[in-house]
């Protein structure tokens, strides 16, 4: 067997990684591309959550499967077919809570030649900024099945997930997050770092590790905001001031608003938070001469049928028509998979 170090530079890691190297935020993982891989052996070290993180694995774009994953080393099945051509192994955490995995080591079997090559990213990279609803709360899969990841997977992209349940736009403590998401979007960690007794602090983001940055940049966000009773014009104003600072990491990248798709209810209209004020954000940016910003209309995406019953949730079948119906309206502005 032939062991790498988790420095190693043909590991290539997206998301969000603290420098144990640990994960944070659902979705964050690793990718390797290697030669005659027979076997793979992942050795986590002792930050990783106790006492174990589902782990999401996929070869060769095989269907993610979960594993459950712990400190100490974890075989990974590899197919028979990955022995003779070149094997994409991609690994990603799935939870936006237990989350962290803490990558010490990786073998592999080298008796027959095993060699490592460099995986070569997607030029396309899609970043999606959210909360419960993009993060995969509730979902068997966690973030595996959400929308983000989804539309992620179709275009064949990079994908990475910034997504906090419970938390607001706004800086305010909701439902168990110290922090909103203007703020913890630009720090390493989910704001699960507040119950984490070996991590328990905050770190900033150096946006320059996503490689390559973000081409398109993807937020739906407001729902907590609208719970904790945040009014429209706070909301417009800190959704202003988070876009302007966006704007210093993706100065002209596309960035897609969505409006929200509501909570359906079974003998009510859809309650939709918010009316006319994303608008008002998204034409507030448009009269600065921000030409790349884009209102997506989601209403009508999700009814009754989409949603668990008892939390309003994407099921996994609403999940995928939200899928679709985005992947539709990018291919309408000019985006096909
Ligand atoms: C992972 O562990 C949970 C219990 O903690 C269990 O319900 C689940 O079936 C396990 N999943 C796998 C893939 O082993
Ligand atoms: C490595 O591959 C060889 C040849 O296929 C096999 O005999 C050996 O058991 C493998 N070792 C491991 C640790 O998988
Ligand atoms: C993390 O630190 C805060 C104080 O900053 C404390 O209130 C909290 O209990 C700590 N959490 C853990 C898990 O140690
Ligand atoms: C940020 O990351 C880049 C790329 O890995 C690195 O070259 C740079 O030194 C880092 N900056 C800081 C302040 O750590």
């Amino acid at each position: 067997m032939t062991t790498i170090n988790h420095d190693h530079p043909l590991i290539y890691y997206h998301g969000r990684w603290d420098s144990s190297p640990g994960t944070w935020w659902a979705g964050s993982g690793f990718k390797i591309n290697a030669l005659n891989l027979h076997s793979l052996i992942v050795i986590l070290g002792e930050h990783t959550t106790a006492p174990c993180a589902p782990i999401a694995v996929s070869v060769d774009n095989s269907e993610f499967f979960t594993m459950n994953a712990s400190a100490g080393a974890h075989y990974i099945p590899l197919p028979e077919s990955t022995k003779a051509t070149p094997s994409v192994v991609r690994i990603n955490v799935e939870g936006w809570q237990n989350n962290r995995i803490h990558l010490d080591s990786i073998m592999y079997n080298s008796s027959k030649d095993a060699i490592l090559l460099p995986y070569r990213p997607s030029k396309l990279a899609f970043q999606f900024i959210g909360d419960s609803l993009s993060a995969g709360q509730f979902l068997p899969l966690g973030v595996n099945q959400a929308w983000p990841f989804i539309v992620g997977e179709r275009y064949k992209a990079e994908h990475r997930i910034n997504a906090q349940p419970g938390a607001t736009l706004t800086d305010i403590v909701s439902y168990g997050n110290v922090h909103g998401v203007s703020y913890q979007y630009f720090r390493t960690e989910d704001t699960g770092f507040y119950y984490t007794s070996d991590h328990n602090f905050t770190t900033p983001w150096n946006f320059s590790r996503d490689r390559p940055s973000a081409t398109h940049i993807v937020i739906h966000i407001g729902a907590n905001d609208a719970s904790q009773g945040i009014t429209g014009d706070q909301f417009v104003q800190v959704y202003s001031d988070f876009l302007e600072r966006l704007r210093k990491v993706y100065p002209k990248q596309p960035i897609f608003i969505f409006t929200p798709w509501g909570w359906p209810n079974e003998d009510a209209p859809t309650y939709y938070y918010y009316p006319g004020q994303y608008e008002k954000i998204v034409n507030t940016r448009k009269a600065k001469g921000d030409k790349n910003i884009f209102l997506v209309d989601t209403i009508g995406w999700v009814g009754m049928s989409d949603v668990y019953s008892d939390n309003k949730h994407p099921n996994v079948e609403g999940h995928q028509n939200i899928a679709n119906h985005f992947t539709a309206w990018l291919e309408n502005w000019g985006l096909s998979p």
